[in-house]
């Protein structure tokens, strides 16, 4: 069988162990089948290097014209100003229409409007302090399980903080009084967005309808399954009413459009809270995994971290009282979120003529904003590739628009406080009680299909601190 030569790639040399792991990117440009290829093991692959020193990067995948923005100005344009004409890609659409169709993640116009609306409330500041126990309660067993392997074995982190915010979003979404499937409910989740993530990859970069999409019949049965599951927990909670604090599902049983006072459908209902289930899970857990393999890396941040954790608790886990006070290990998640962002790509299809940068925009083009190469760009950070929270005391000089793990303007994500939160709450419980290390010879490999994944996993020796 031939062997097609790989494109030389860039990304620091295995022997500068001064930077954290980065993905290789391409040097030279790709045919169109070598990205397919490429893109379908790792998406980051098609960010050129080169791109990291541009304003605005633009090209053509078949008939398919596609830019590439990390101009802070334009993709405030984009997200905010002219948010009209750029809806979320068709690519992206379609992907996700037959999962998560009804919900506020994909609809545009009016349609995500009110579902906005009527969603904004359980998001709000006092009902994340509100569910907060639920993460508080979530990072003690976390931190009972590591406990069990701490000074035995080593613990992959990625799995370990899976399990902890899956606790988490299915307590505050599905709060089930009464019995629910929520392990199978995950399982299925979890077996449909990989397969669907492969799928997806191909249609996002303008795959032609010919190629091969394995994996998409077995896909829409995970996805009929965990439909299913949740249609019966909808039916079951109509039935019995709200519990005594009210969870995800009886806040948007209860939700009205402040203007119409109309309320969600079941479809709409069952799609949000999918989407709920997909988007706060997964993403949460890459954070944090990513956040634990930055401070195994760099034992000094570490320290400083334990210092501020165990200064504030002793030996509690955290809640919602403490979160003001732990501001080092927020810097420590927000530059684990620049340097790996689990969303690392946005994309929207151009609805009218335009101008970026200096990109012509033609309607029906495709816009990217490479999160990913945006939060590496070299005319943007000082030391890109470099882990420093200290970046994140004191905010001069990054443009708001430089910095997107969560998007910005009226799509931003509506559980970005929530995810926070809860992030801040997990990390500093683990860093008061443990001292993680790196195990030599496994490091992980950052790689996105649909989410920025440490492909490998995080694993790590963990001592009583
Ligand atoms: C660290 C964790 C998270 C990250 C990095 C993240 C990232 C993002 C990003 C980048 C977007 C914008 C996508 C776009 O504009 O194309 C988004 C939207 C969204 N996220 Fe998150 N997310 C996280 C956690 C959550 C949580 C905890 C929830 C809910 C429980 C959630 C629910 C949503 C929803 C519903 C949207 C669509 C909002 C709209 O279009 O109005 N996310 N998220």
């Amino acid at each position: 069988m031939a062997h097609t030569m790989l494109p030389p790639m860039t990304g620091p040399r295995s022997d500068a162990p001064a930077l954290p792991v980065a993905a290789r990117l391409p040097v030279q440009p790709m045919g169109v089948l070598e990205s397919y290829r490429a893109a379908r093991e790792n998406i980051l692959a098609v960010i050129p290097a080169r791109a990291l020193d541009l304003p605005v990067l633009s090209g053509r995948t078949g008939p398919q014209r596609w830019h590439m923005l990390m101009e802070p100005g334009a993709i405030r344009r984009v997200l905010l100003e002219r948010v009209e004409d750029y809806p979320k890609s068709e690519a992206t659409q379609s992907i996700l229409r037959p999962a998560i169709g009804e919900s506020l993640f994909v609809a545009e116009g009016d349609h995500w409007r009110w579902q906005r609306r009527a969603a904004a409330p359980a998001f709000a500041a006092r009902n994340v302090d509100a569910l907060t126990p639920v993460m508080t309660r979530a990072a003690e067993a976390a931190a009972e399980r590591i406990g069990l392997a701490a000074g035995r074995r080593a613990v992959n982190a990625l799995d370990e903080m899976v399990g902890a915010t899956f606790d988490v979003i299915a307590d505050v979404t599905l709060s089930e009084h009464g019995a629910i499937d929520r392990v199978g409910i995950g399982a299925a989740l979890e077996a449909y967005v990989d397969r669907a993530a492969r799928v997806t990859v191909l249609d996002m970069i303008g795959a032609p309808g010919w190629l091969p999409r394995p994996g998409r019949q077995a896909a829409a049965r995970d996805l009929a399954r965990m439909q299913g599951a949740m249609d019966a927990a909808i039916a079951r909670r109509r039935r019995m009413g709200p519990g005594d604090v009210p969870d995800l599902m009886d806040l948007l049983l209860g939700a009205r459009d402040p203007e119409t006072g109309r309320e969600m459908t079941d479809a709409e209902l069952r799609d949000n809270l999918l989407t709920f289930l997909v988007a706060g899970h997964e993403t949460t857990a890459l954070t944090l995994a990513w956040a634990l393999y930055l401070c195994a890396f760099d034992q000094g941040v570490q320290r400083r971290a334990r210092d501020e954790a165990q200064a504030v608790l002793g030996d509690r886990a955290a809640g919602a009282g403490d979160v003001a006070r732990l501001g080092y290990v927020r810097q420590v998640i927000e530059e684990a979120l620049r340097l790996y962002p689990p969303g690392g790509f946005l994309s929207r299809t151009a609805r009218a003529d335009d101008r970026l940068a200096s990109a012509v925009i033609r309607r029906g083009d495709t816009v990217t904003i490479p999160v990913y190469g945006l939060h590496r760009h070299r005319r943007l950070w000082e030391e890109p590739d470099a882990f420093r929270p200290d970046r994140w005391a004191a905010r001069d000089g990054i443009d708001r628009y430089q910095y997107l793990p969560f998007g910005d303007g009226p799509r931003i994500c509506i559980g970005a406080r929530f995810a926070l939160q809860e992030a801040v709450v997990i990390l500093a419980t683990l860093l008061a009680r443990f001292r993680f290390t790196s195990v030599p010879g496994r490091r992980p490999d950052p790689v996105m299909i649909l989410t920025l994944r440490p492909e490998g996993g995080v694993w790590l020796e963990a001592e009583a601190a």
